[in-house]
């Protein structure tokens, strides 16, 4: 079925975040909504896929800030949906790393190096408050690297590229609790943004059949006038709106790939520069069976190489899939657009070697791969926006505030939340709830208009 070719809000993209602002549109009595997808699915950057049997997650995978006073509202969801998932305890990660030789250092000299490390984070972030106050964006995104061996590099990236609580004063842990749960569903962690759509769309036999959602719509041109908004996508059509909320990531508005009419202006395409986005790749190899150690305190091991970042963070899936036999490494970054670029097979096979530098020469080869890749898919071109730890008040409030009739959510305008799911959930409602306050103003101002 098409959609009316004018609506109150178009919504362009059907992440959570704009699946979570749609609802609440709904909810209020906005019902002639059109949210235009990309892709031929929702989800976004929550992405589940069926690898060796069972269901991985190429996105987000954690429920990130679970058992503080208040609870994660995404927590909640996942509760609704019944969601499976196993709590992650990277407590004991640093007793688990490998050297080049196979040889796992001793707990004493891992833990020290770790408490030195941490010491250091804390001691860092602490000069950078004093310093900076949150005031200069750019300098503060500068890692000074004083880690050295191929160990004190490990420590780093677990600490800084995987974001330990204990290195940083993130909001997350601060307001929900350091839990993290891992999730473990074959519906995927999807499945939270599915039951939202359900809730306010036209379902039939478990299938959404409305008109209000179009899947494979590719917007190219956001045209806003002083009256409405003109949406031209990659087919042509053209749909018109009051207002649209625009979900993409910071990736794709870095990219230019939807232009605007008339252009921007500085203030906003500044901080649209300014801010950095993290790659992040999670690469599942599976294997026959398996041969790394199981049990309790081994879920989590590192590899410690001489490149930083270099295939260090490993984590076996037999506690969420057991039977399964699959790994899963994390690259970051630089090492993620260098994968990335590469073939499956050749990635395959530098994992195979430091698996081989860890578990000795007769392992056995993996029998698959799965590699994401988030920067070259030009619907996301990063994996998360990347603020400073201390975030910069300005950039936020520039990056989220509306340009006219184009409002802006997703992950990357959260001020407190950014690169977590809840942060892209609760912007979406935040988003959604500053538009009806608008719509709001606006009729008033007309009704005085028209009114004797
Ligand atoms: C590898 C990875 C690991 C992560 N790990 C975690 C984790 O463990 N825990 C956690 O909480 N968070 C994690 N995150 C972050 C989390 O996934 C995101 O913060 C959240 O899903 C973002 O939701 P969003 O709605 O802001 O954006 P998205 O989900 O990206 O939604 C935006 C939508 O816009 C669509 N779109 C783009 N361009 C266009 C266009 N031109 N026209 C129409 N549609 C378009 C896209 O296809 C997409 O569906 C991870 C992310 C990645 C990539
Ligand atoms: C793994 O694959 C390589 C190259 O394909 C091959 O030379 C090697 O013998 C295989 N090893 C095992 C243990 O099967």
């Amino acid at each position: 079925m098409d959609p009316p070719s004018r609506s109150s809000v178009i919504i362009v993209g059907a992440g959570v975040s704009g699946i979570a602002a749609a609802k609440v549109l709904t909810e209020n009595g906005v019902e002639d909504i059109l949210i235009l997808e990309a892709t031929d699915r929702i989800g976004g950057r929550m992405r589940k896929e069926v690898f060796g049997g069972v269901s991985v997650e190429l996105g987000a995978g954690w429920i990130v800030g679970v058992g503080g006073k208040v609870p994660n509202p995404v927590w909640e969801l996942a509760a609704k949906s019944s969601l499976r998932t196993c709590l992650s305890d990277f407590s004991h990660v640093s007793y688990n790393i490998y050297d080049r030789s196979g040889k796992v250092f001793p707990r004493e000299v891992a833990a020290d190096s770790y408490r030195k490390a941490v010491d250091s984070a804390t001691e860092k972030t602490r000069n950078q408050q004093e310093t900076d106050g949150g005031g200069d964006f750019s300098g503060a995104t500068e890692p000074p690297p004083t880690a050295k061996t191929p160990l004190e590099l490990a420590i780093d990236f677990v600490l800084h590229d995987y974001e330990m609580p204990e290195a940083q004063p993130i909001p997350t842990y601060l307001d929900y609790g350091e839990g993290e749960y891992l999730v473990a569903d074959e519906r995927g962690y999807e499945e939270l943004v599915h039951k939202m759509a359900h809730d306010f769309l036209v379902t039939s036999e478990g299938k959404i059949l409305d008109s209000r959602l179009q899947l494979n719509k590719v917007v190219r041109e956001i045209q806003y006038l002083r009256s409405r908004v003109t949406v031209t996508m990659e087919d042509g059509c053209v749909y018109d709106a009051n207002y649209a909320i625009l979900s993409v990531s910071i990736g794709v508005l870095k990219s230019d790939f939807i232009s605007f009419q008339p252009s921007m202006p500085g203030w906003k395409t500044e901080a649209i520069e300014k801010l950095d986005v993290t790659v992040y790749t999670k690469i599942y190899p599976k294997f026959p069976e398996k041969f790394w150690p199981c049990g309790p305190e081994k879920e989590f091991f590192m590899y410690a190489h001489e490149r930083r970042g270099y295939y260090t963070f490993w984590q076996h899936m037999e506690n969420a899939y057991p039977g399964s036999n699959i790994l899963v490494v994390t690259l970051t970054n630089g090492e993620s657009k260098r994968v990335e670029s590469q073939s499956d097979e050749e990635t395959l096979k530098e994992a195979m070697e430091v698996l081989r530098d860890m578990f000795g020469p007769n392992i056995p080869n993996a029998t698959g791969i799965l590699v994401p890749r988030w920067l070259n898919d030009k619907f996301q071109r990063c994996s998360y926006s990347k603020y400073p730890v201390i975030s910069n008040h300005q950039v936020v409030q520039s990056i989220k505030a509306p340009v006219g009739r184009i409002f802006f959510t997703g992950e990357h305008t959260s001020e407190r939340f950014s690169g977590y799911v809840h942060g892209g959930y609760l912007a979406g409602i935040d988003t959604s709830k500053a538009l009806l306050e608008e719509m709001r103003k606006e009729k008033e101002r007309k009704s005085e208009f028209v009114d004797p």
